[in-house]
């Protein structure tokens, strides 16, 4: 399936992002709003989806998002994002998210989310994205195979609409 003649490595564009929680990103139960997690998930992987196309993407899709924890005021929030599947136009992206303990620098997972994105032109109309992927691990070559499963479950709900 990884059918393309270029190649960059998941490191190439594997992004990393630290946000502090403010006040302004608080809800009714002094945690972060997860409006503003799901803001940071997308522009996180956005940016390693970017990065990988060499261009411009747009967000296609977003699976099931797990709140396994919180975080409170004055915490500090670290995306991580790496591609792990790419289509003809289509590209999808893992984000894990912690909260750091700034003591021992120990990261807790409070979130992991996929999500599609898809390269476009400047109209925002598909265009093909030139590199594949190098897988060089067992674990890249995981999430490729899981990504193929899920790309086939998201195709079936498009058709049912589910
Ligand atoms: C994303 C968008 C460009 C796709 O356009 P489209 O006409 O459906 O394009 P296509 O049918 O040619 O599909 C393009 C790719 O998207 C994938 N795709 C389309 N719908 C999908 C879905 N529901 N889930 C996952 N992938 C999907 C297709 O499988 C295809 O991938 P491939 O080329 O790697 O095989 C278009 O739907 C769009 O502009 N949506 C709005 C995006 C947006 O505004 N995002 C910001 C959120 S507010």
């Amino acid at each position: 399936m990884n059918q393309k003649t270029e190649f960059k490595r998941v490191s190439q564009s594997a992004t990393e992002n630290a946000k502090i929680v403010q006040s302004k990103d608080i809800n009714g139960q002094n945690r972060l709003f997860g409006g503003r997690l799901m803001e940071w998930i997308d522009e996180t992987a956005a940016l390693a989806a970017m990065r990988h196309c060499g261009g411009l993407v747009t967000t296609c899709a977003v699976d099931q998002l797990v709140f396994e924890h919180g975080a409170a005021l004055n915490q500090v929030v670290v995306l991580k994002s790496r591609v792990t599947y790419v289509g003809n136009t289509s590209i999808e992206v893992r984000v894990d998210t912690f909260v750091e303990d700034l003591e021992t620098g120990d990261r807790f997972s409070i979130n992991h989310a996929y999500l599609v994105f898809v390269h476009v032109d400047d109209s925002g109309k598909p265009i093909p994205i030139r590199y594949g992927i190098k897988i060089e691990s067992d674990s890249e070559q995981t999430e490729w195979d899981n990504a193929v499963i899920r790309s086939a479950l998201r195709k079936e709900r498009k058709v049912y609409n589910i």
